[in-house]
């Protein structure tokens, strides 16, 4: 069976809930305090494992309390973590996060995700057809270097360009599956795209990513998601209604079940499908990594 292999960001997510964000030099009451397992690699591979796919995590945490409570989680969830190492200088990644009528805003400190050093040769084995996934909360030259061992292994490689920074064009040109949010297009094409654009303004942007061997997948929140292919009609499906709580981690859900999916053998369309149940599942539960559904789960939102 293929396998799904993620490098990406380790972090602990530190989360108060609050009525009202604060305005700048203001002080606002918050409630609700938790330390909880994140980081957009880490939730991918934890929602990729509970998808059913043998899940390997590639990444860097600091040597303490958080480092080794993320290994834990990773152990816990039957992720192979033998390839993530510890960094004995960088202290463990940590994102503050306040939830705030189900929206979330996110400030990372990367820590040790960004001292993260991959050459062409480091990692496992990539076979033909194992799923690599990224994003960019790690150094995108260790990405680069991790993708380019995939293709030339005959793997897929799905590039998830969250947060929205420049991705050089090497990178670029080794991603067969590029995933972004309005918000990312926009700063990767260099354009304006907003939330509440018409769908064909979002695949007019997104089609000038599109290329020969690289699929372009949009994920629009409550709207669902977009598909793009050389050669294929554009894919819109429409998103769940689900009750949101938080919706942290819902593009992680997205991607690493894309990927899990991939590995476990679905057409595309069939991926994508699941993929939308499972990041709209996400949306009810608070937290980023505890927040990944299970196949039941996503079976029964999707009425089957
Ligand atoms: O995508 C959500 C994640 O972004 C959080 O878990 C946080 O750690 C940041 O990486």
């Amino acid at each position: 069976m293929a396998r799904v292999i993620v490098l990406g960001s380790l972090n602990m997510d530190l989360i108060v809930e609050t009525a009202r964000r604060p305005a700048v030099g203001e002080t606002v009451m918050g409630s609700g305090f938790r330390a909880l397992p994140g980081g957009k690699g880490l939730n991918q591979a934890v929602a990729a494992a509970r998808a059913g796919a043998r899940t390997i995590m590639l990444g860097r945490v600091g040597d303490d309390g958080f480092g080794r409570a993320l290994l834990d989680l990773l152990d816990r969830q039957g992720i192979d973590s033998t390839r993530v190492d510890t960094d004995r200088d960088a202290p463990t990644g940590i994102a503050l996060i306040t939830v705030c009528a189900g929206d979330n805003t996110i400030v990372v400190a990367s820590g040790a995700n960004m001292t993260l050093t991959v050459d062409a040769g480091d990692g496992p084995e990539i076979l033909a057809g194992d799923v690599c996934v990224a994003q960019m909360e790690t150094p995108t030259i260790a990405t680069a270097a991790f993708f380019a061992r995939a293709r030339r292994a005959g793997g897929h490689t799905i590039l998830n360009v969250a947060p929205a920074l420049p991705v050089p064009a090497a990178l670029l040109a080794d991603t067969t599956i590029l995933i972004v949010n309005e918000t990312e297009l926009a700063a990767l094409a260099n354009t304006d795209v907003k939330d509440s654009d018409d769908i064909d303004h979002v695949a007019a942007v997104a089609a000038a990513l599109v290329a020969a061997d690289r699929q372009v997948v949009v994920t629009l929140g409550k709207r669902g998601v977009l598909s793009l292919a050389r050669g294929h009609a554009p894919v819109v499906l429409n998103g769940h209604r689900v009750d949101a709580v938080d919706s942290t981690g819902a593009g992680d859900s997205f991607v690493g079940n894309f990927a899990a999916r991939m590995a476990l053998g679905d057409r595309p369309g069939e991926a994508l499908r699941y993929a939308n149940a499972a990041a709209a599942l996400a949306v009810t539960r608070r937290g980023a990594a505890p927040s990944m559904p299970t196949p039941r789960e996503v079976r029964l939102l999707r009425g089957e």
